[in-house]
């Protein structure tokens, strides 16, 4: 009998439960060994804030962000080989434009002479921001730039040029018991009603995909339809924060009805058929370490409704980055992530990346913590306000700072409070705290890193940690509680003695 046959009676591909990773291992680094009490004396020396724990005394899993973290693949190390450092039209550079094309649309990249410039490479993600948000400031006073969610950075550039800022979250985003599959869109209710009593003062409207504020939901090509409707019929442009998009697709791909049969690429470039430009930092799904990018459709509403602005930004990327054949970016960086953005829409190592995360959200189900459902598509976000239910931590006392650093010196393992403290606000004048309407504290995952087994010792840390909720402290904040961004740069101290020390 020929075993093509043979195979056939087996089913081996759907009988199997157990996937194996679709890549392996190209080098590994091992990790420095500490204990406890060495990373909690580092730790209280840093005044309990997460982001300045020397990362080589991270012995457990270093989930602090998904933001160029990942680890590359061979291909995009050969790639790093044949940078071209040249300081005009670099090799990278035109391999990056057929990419860019390729993915996102023709009209999204045309560098021919006469055309307004429209694809604007930065070293990041918030150099896009900068960018964007200060030419639109210029426009005028009193503006408002809704979103979904708005990510922290890109809240802080929106306010930075006295532009308000404010999120339309999904009503499903806040009820536990919904399964809704796309909690990340915008509230087009909400949305209408802005722009029927402010249209006017709206310059564009952004859409985050996937909603990182917002749990990391995703949103679906439904609401992406309709928030582009509704903008267009007041004449606004429609921008995207894309950092996510390729996972965005994925659960559209999944789980919205009529897209089972599309490949990834065909869902991606009808997305960005109904923007009129996006904001993106390569550093999530361009698979690098470093890159951003801000890019306009030619024929557009954004270059309609302002064809000065390409100029502007042309002169701010000269001024503040580099010539725009290569913005920010070293040539080396360029091709790597030429090669990563092709690995990003393939499906494969999409269904790989999201079903790990899924995976990381059952290991914490079974351990019965409290975490945002469904799960996302880069991180698990851990509901402070059910993990804390029913003790004696208030909002102000940060229990969500508690979390990151109890779980850091104890166990070894690096999460992100994104809740009361970081999207929260202190006003001196009345001395009161107003607190955001989501607090998380997220375990972001980075791309091709981690193993299930190095997932599943988080869940189970952090369920010792909610065995002794009732015992766990609040924290003070000892600096910077007043400032702007203030979860980068503040320090605490607990409220008192530690867990079991008292
Ligand atoms: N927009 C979103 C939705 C983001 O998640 C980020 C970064 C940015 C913009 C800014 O990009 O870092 O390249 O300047 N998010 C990282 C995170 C930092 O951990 O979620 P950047």
């Amino acid at each position: 009998m020929e075993l093509t046959r043979l195979i056939r009676q087996f089913q081996p591909e759907t009988a199997r439960r157990i996937q194996p990773r679709p890549y392996i291992n190209h080098s590994v680094e091992f990790k420095g060994l500490f204990t406890a009490e060495e990373r909690a004396r580092v730790l209280d020396d840093v005044g309990l804030n997460v982001f300045y724990f020397p990362s080589e005394m991270i012995t457990g899993c270093d989930l602090l962000s998904d933001s160029g973290t990942t680890t590359m693949t061979n291909d995009q190390w050969a790639a790093l080989h044949q940078g071209d450092e040249a300081y005009g039209s670099n090799r990278g550079y035109f391999r990056l434009r057929e990419v860019i094309r390729e993915t996102f649309g023709e009209e999204y990249f045309s560098d021919a002479p006469g055309l307004a410039p429209n694809a604007f490479l930065f070293h990041q993600g918030r150099a896009c921001e900068d960018a964007l948000f200060s030419a639109l400031g210029r426009l005028g006073s009193g503006l408002v730039i809704p979103s979904n969610g708005h990510f922290d950075t890109t809240q802080a550039n929106i306010e930075g040029n006295r532009i308000a800022a404010v999120n339309l979250f999904s009503p499903e985003l806040q009820n536990p018991a919904s399964d809704g599959r796309f909690k990340g869109n915008m509230d087009t209710k909400r949305l209408r009603a802005l722009l029927e009593t402010s249209g006017g003062r709206v310059p564009v409207v952004y859409l985050t995909i996937t909603n990182n504020t917002g749990g990391g939901q995703p949103v679906s090509l439904a609401n992406v339809r309709e928030v582009s409707e509704i903008a267009h019929g007041y004449g606004l442009p429609l921008m995207l924060d894309a950092c996510r998009f390729a996972e965005n697709a994925w659960f559209i791909k999944q789980y919205e009805s009529g897209q089972q049969n599309r490949a990834i690429i065909d869902i991606v470039r009808e997305v960005f058929s109904h923007a009129d430009g996006f904001t993106i930092s390569f550093k999530k799904d361009g698979i690098v370490n470093m890159g951003g990018g801000l890019f306009f459709r030619q024929g557009g509403l954004f270059l309609k409704q302002y064809p000065h602005l390409a100029d502007e930004i042309t002169n701010h990327q000269i001024t503040k980055e580099g010539h725009p054949t290569y913005g920010g970016l070293s040539g080396r960086d360029i091709m790597a992530l030429a090669v990563g953005l092709g690995i990003a829409v393939k499906d494969a190592y999409l269904a790989w990346r999201i079903q790990q995360i899924e995976r990381f959200g059952r290991f914490m189900q079974e351990q019965g913590l409290p975490i945002l459902t469904p799960t996302g598509g880069h991180a698990v976000y851990l509901d402070m306000n059910r993990f804390f239910a029913g003790t004696r931590i208030r909002p102000e006392d940060f229990g969500g700072i508690s979390i990151t650093a109890l779980l850091l010196a104890g166990y070894g393992h690096r999460g992100c409070e994104l809740g009361h403290f970081a999207f929260g606000s202190y006003d001196p004048a009345t001395g009161k705290e107003a607190f955001p309407e989501v607090n998380f504290v997220r375990l972001a995952v980075p791309r091709l890193r981690y193993e299930d087994a190095d997932l599943a010792s988080v869940a189970e840390s952090l369920r010792l940690l909610y065995d002794e909720r009732d015992r766990i402290p609040g924290v003070e904040v000892t600096f910077g509680k007043e400032l702007a961004l203030r979860h980068f740069k503040a320090r605490f101290r607990f409220k008192e003695s530690a867990v079991g020390c008292s």
